[in-house]
């Protein structure tokens, strides 16, 4: 078989680029290990910047999340007992950001596939990239006991953290920089109103909380949690005692409880792989760089990724211009690093460390302070929260 883009994965990053690619005649193939129920069946993020949303609407997925999305113009931090409103929309000239859930964004990308009679694979085992340092790079992959083989122009390596493709890579090629968190967050989604119109960032002596929603009758909460904590631990009522601890008295007796339909443990990591180029492999997504979830900013990288990725092809296609995937890299990474910093900030400041000192409490408290008495201070939350510009 051939094809021009090859894709490993079939996360957000790899359906959407294919999408893009199609759109504009351009011939893909992905392949995805797992099989499309499991894809979907995975709760992740919900926060969409307006570059995602705008790459979506591009990629002509954008009709059902226009009418089924809930745009937020704020979001709330609490803190020693008070909830304090960050105006996203008025500290950032009227940029909000979009409640949509990756499944949902997931399932549109793939329902858009199908009708354009993309090319995608599921339960594909064994993925490989080979000779992707020559001009003949190849895929091999497993299904149902055949082996096959697709001679690619390019591969697009968008398989998550835990995927091949930068595993590919030879040793000595990439400079790794990694950050482990001695935290997790424990995740819950259940059927029931959420407890704020916004999405609350809860700093809390016993532990970080985030009030959260997927619909005006579907909420994601989260708490901090130790890494290596066991899901099977934590029954329903004891999510939702711990949640209410950490909220303020008002928010704890507003909350309305019910069944969890999800439940699961997240471990807190940041990672940047570089560069996200080798030859005719790119790396796009969570293949290259993970972040705590703290500032909602993953699932976001992953679509500007693929904005430089997917010009940078077309501009090939179109006339032979190799400048932008020269150029990809780089670029992403100006994008990625910002992003890493925000998250890390988010999550120092509004996380219990284990090892943290009295001195280091006070020190959270005065930040959290500034940024909601600060209009300078409010804006640069602002303006990373609703995602910075593509360029
Ligand atoms: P993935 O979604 O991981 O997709 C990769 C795909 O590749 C998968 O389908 C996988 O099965 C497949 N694959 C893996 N290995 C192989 C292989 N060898 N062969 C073939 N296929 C393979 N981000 C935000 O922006 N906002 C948020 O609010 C947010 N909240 C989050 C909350 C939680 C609890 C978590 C865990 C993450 C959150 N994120 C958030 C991050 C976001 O979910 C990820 O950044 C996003 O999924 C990245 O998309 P991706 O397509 O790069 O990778
Ligand atoms: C979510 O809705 O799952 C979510 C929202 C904001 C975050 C992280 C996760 O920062």
């Amino acid at each position: 078989m051939r094809t021009q883009v090859g894709i490993i994965g079939a996360g957000p990053a790899g359906l959407l680029l294919s999408q893009l690619l199609h759109l504009k005649g351009i011939d893909t193939v992905v392949l995805e290990r797992r099989s499309r129920d499991y894809v979907l069946g995975r709760i992740r993020a919900g926060v969409l910047e307006q570059g995602m949303v705008d790459l979506l609407t591009e990629a002509r997925v954008g009709e059902r999340l226009a009418r089924e999305a809930l745009i937020h113009e704020g979001m709330e931090l609490s803190f020693a007992g008070q909830r304090h409103r960050i105006d996203l929309k008025g500290l950032t000239d009227g940029k909000v950001v979009t409640v949509y859930g990756q499944t949902e964004v997931t399932k549109d990308l793939m329902d858009a596939r199908d009708g354009l009679g993309g090319k995608l694979v599921y339960q594909a085992e064994e993925v490989r990239p080979h000779d992707f340092d020559g001009d003949r790079p190849r895929l091999t992959y497993r299904k149902d006991g055949v082996d096959h083989d697709i001679v690619c122009d390019y591969i697009a390596g968008c398989d998550g953290y835990h995927g091949v493709s930068r595993r590919s890579v030879p040793q000595g090629s990439l400079k790794t920089y990694e950050r482990v968190y001695p935290l997790g967050w424990l995740g819950v989604l259940s059927e029931t109103p959420p407890v704020n119109h916004e999405l609350i960032y809860n700093r809390h002596d016993r532990g970080f909380a985030l009030c959260a929603m997927r619909s005006h009758t579907r909420s994601r909460y989260y708490i901090q949690c130790a890494y290596d904590d066991d899901v099977a631990a934590w029954s329903d009522d004891r999510f939702w005692d711990e949640l209410r601890r950490r909220l303020t008295k008002d928010t704890a007796e507003a909350l309305q409880t019910g069944p969890s339909i999800e439940k699961s443990i997240a471990p807190l990591r940041s990672f940047v792989a570089e560069p996200l180029r080798f030859g005719r492999l790119f790396l796009a997504g969570d293949a290259a760089h993970i972040m705590p979830p703290t500032g909602a900013k993953g699932l976001n990288l992953a679509a500007s990724d693929i904005y430089f990725l997917s010009r940078a092809l077309i501009a090939y296609y179109d006339s032979g211009r190799v400048d932008l995937l020269e150029t990809y890299s780089e670029k992403a990474l100006r994008r990625v690093w910002k992003a890493q910093r925000f998250s890390w900030w988010m999550t120092s400041m509004l996380h219990r460390f284990p090892d943290s000192s009295a001195y280091d409490h006070r020190v959270q408290l005065a930040e959290l302070e500034y940024v909601t008495s600060s209009h300078a201070a409010a804006t640069a939350l602002a303006e990373n929260y609703v995602g910075l510009p593509y360029e």
